[in-house]
C-alpha cells in the first residue's frame, strides 16, 4: 500500500470520486479512503437531476460517455396545484436544460474509470482519522485487514458526507454551522415502470408534496412527503401508489403505472451549512460541508461544483505554484452554496404541507404558485435556479 500521496480524499461518494477523476486529469496523485464497500456505495439510491455545470465537469473528467448516451435531457418541469399542471420551460426561459441520470450511474461511471486507470481506492477502511492538517504534514490513518495504515499527504479532502469524520475533527471554535430541520421527510420508491411522462412533476397538494421523477424511459422514481415518525416497513407498495395517486392531478394519476418497488426509503429534510470549508490543509466538500432539502435537486450538483473549484485550486497549486485557488476555495463555494440553500429552502416551503401554518399558509402557497406560473420574471427566476449557474472564474 502506497504510503504517501499528494491529496488524500476521504469518502468515495460522488464528491470524492469526481475529485479523484479531476485530479487524475490534472496529473495530481490522489488516494481515496472509503469506510464502506464499493457495492454499498453503489447501492445507495439518491439524486437524479444533473445541472449543465455538473455534466461539464464529468465531461472534463472524461467520464461522460455513457451519460451522453443514456442521460435524458429535460427542457422543463411541471408544477401541479389545484388539479392543474403548469409547465416551466427552462430551455425557453434560460436557454439551458438539465439531464436526468441517476447518482448511482454517475458513481458507477466514476468507479469504472478509476479502476481502468489503476488508481487506488481503499474500501472498507475502519476507524478512519485525519491528523496534522494544521501543520505541513497531514495524514490519514485507518485500519483494514487487521493492520493499521497511515497515508501521508500534502492535503486532505473531506468528501465523507454529513456524518463523516473530517468536519467532526475540526476544533469547535474554528467552525460555525447553520441548520434547519423540517418537520417531515420524503418516502421514495424506485420501480421498473415507465414514468408518467417526459417531464418531472412537482405537486403541491393538501395531503402533502409529491414528486414524479424518473431514471430512464422504463424506470421511475417517486416521492411523497411523509411524517418523521413514519416507518418504511409500514408502507406497502399498494399504500404508496394509492397515496401518490391521490396527490396528483387526474390527468397525471391516469398515467401512473404501478409495479413492485425495487427500493423504498425515507429521508428526513434538512438544511445545513458549515463555514468555512478550509482548515489549514483540510478542505471540506459536498455533504460534509452542507445539506440541502432535496426539493431543488441541488445536493449532488453542489458536491460537483465544490470539487470543481477544489480540483482547479489544487491544479493551480501544483502546476502554477499559486495558492490563490485554494485560498479562494471556501468563499467561492460558499457563495454558490448559499444560493442553492436559499432556492432549496424556498421551493421546499412553497411545495410542502406545513400543518402549523394553517389555512392562511396554504392560501399563501397557492397565491405564490399562481404568481410564479403567471409571471415571466418569477418563472425565469425559478428556471435559472433549477438549471444552475456556471462556475465562477
Ligand atoms: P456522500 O454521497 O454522502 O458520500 C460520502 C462518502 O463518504 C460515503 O460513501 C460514505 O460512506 C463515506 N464516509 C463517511 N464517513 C466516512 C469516514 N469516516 N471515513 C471514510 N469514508 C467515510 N440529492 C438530490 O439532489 N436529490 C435527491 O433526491 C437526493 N436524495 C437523497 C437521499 C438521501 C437518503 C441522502 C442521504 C441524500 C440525498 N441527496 C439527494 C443528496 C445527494 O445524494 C448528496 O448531496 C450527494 O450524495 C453528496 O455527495 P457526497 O459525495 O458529498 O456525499
Ligand atoms: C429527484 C430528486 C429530487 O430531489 C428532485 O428534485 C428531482 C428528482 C430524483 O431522485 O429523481
Amino acid at each position: 500500500m502506497q504510503e504517501r500521496t499528494e491529496v488524500a480524499i476521504v469518502g468515495a461518494g460522488p464528491a470524492g470520486l469526481l475529485l479523484g477523476a479531476l485530479l487524475h486529469k490534472a496529473g495530481i496523485d490522489a488516494v481515496i479512503v472509503e469506510q464502506r464497500s464499493a457495492a454499498y456505495v453503489m447501492g445507495r439510491i439518491r439524486a437524479g437531476v444533473l445541472e449543465q455545470t455538473t455534466v461539464e465537469l464529468l465531461e472534463h473528467a472524461g467520464v461522460a460517455e455513457r451519460l451522453h448516451r443514456e442521460g435524458l435531457p429535460h427542457n422543463s418541469i411541471e408544477l401541479a396545484f389545484d388539479g392543474q399542471l403548469h409547465r416551466i420551460n427552462f430551455q425557453a426561459l434560460t436557454g439551458k436544460h438539465v439531464t436526468v441520470y441517476g447518482q448511482t450511474e454517475v458513481t458507477h461511471d466514476l468507479m469504472d474509470a478509476r479502476a481502468a486507470a489503476g488508481l487506488t481506492t481503499v474500501y472498507e477502511a475502519e476507524n478512519v482519522s485525519v491528523h496534522g492538517f494544521d501543520s505541513d504534514a497531514p495524514s490519514v490513518r485507518w485500519r483494514s485487514g487487521g493492520a493499521e495504515h497511515e497515508l501521508r499527504c500534502d492535503f486532505i479532502a473531506g468528501c465523507d458526507g454529513y456524518h463523516g469524520v473530517c468536519r467532526a475533527s475540526v476544533p469547535d471554535g474554528a467552525i460555525r454551522t447553520y441548520e434547519k430541520v423540517y418537520p417531515f421527510g420524503w418516502l421514495g420508491v424506485l420501480a421498473e415502470v415507465p414514468p408518467v411522462g417526459d417531464e418531472l412533476v412537482y405537486a403541491n397538494h393538501e395531503r402533502g408534496f409529491a414528486l414524479c421523477s424518473q431514471r430512464s424511459r422504463t424506470r421511475s422514481r417517486y416521492y411523497v412527503q411523509c411524517g418523521l415518525d413514519e416507518k418504511v416497513e409500514n408502507w406497502s407498495d399498494v399504500a404508496f401508489w394509492d397515496e401518490l395517486r391521490s396527490r396528483l392531478p387526474d390527468e397525471v394519476t391516469l398515467r401512473v403505472t404501478t409495479g413492485p418497488s425495487i427500493e423504498k426509503s425515507i429521508a428526513p429534510l434538512h438544511s445545513f451549512v458549515a463555514e468555512p470549508l478550509r482548515f489549514g490543509r483540510l478542505f471540506l466538500a459536498g455533504d460534509a460541508a452542507h445539506i440541502v432539502p432535496p426539493t431543488g435537486a441541488k445536493g449532488l450538483n453542489l458536491a460537483a461544483s465544490d470539487v470543481g473549484y477544489l480540483a482547479r485550486g489544487f491544479a493551480e497549486f501544483y502546476r502554477d505554484k499559486s495558492a490563490a485557488g485554494i485560498g479562494a476555495y471556501s468563499d467561492r463555494c460558499l457563495r454558490r452554496i448559499w444560493k442553492a440553500e436559499r432556492f432549496s429552502w424556498w421551493l421546499t416551503s412553497l411545495m410542502h404541507k406545513f400543518p402549523e401554518t394553517g389555512d392562511f399558509g396554504q392560501r399563501m402557497q397557492h397565491a405564490e404558485l399562481e404568481y410564479l406560473v403567471g409571471s415571466a420574471a418569477a418563472s425565469t427566476a425559478l428556471a435559472e435556479n433549477y438549471v444552475g449557474l456556471p462556475l465562477e472564474h
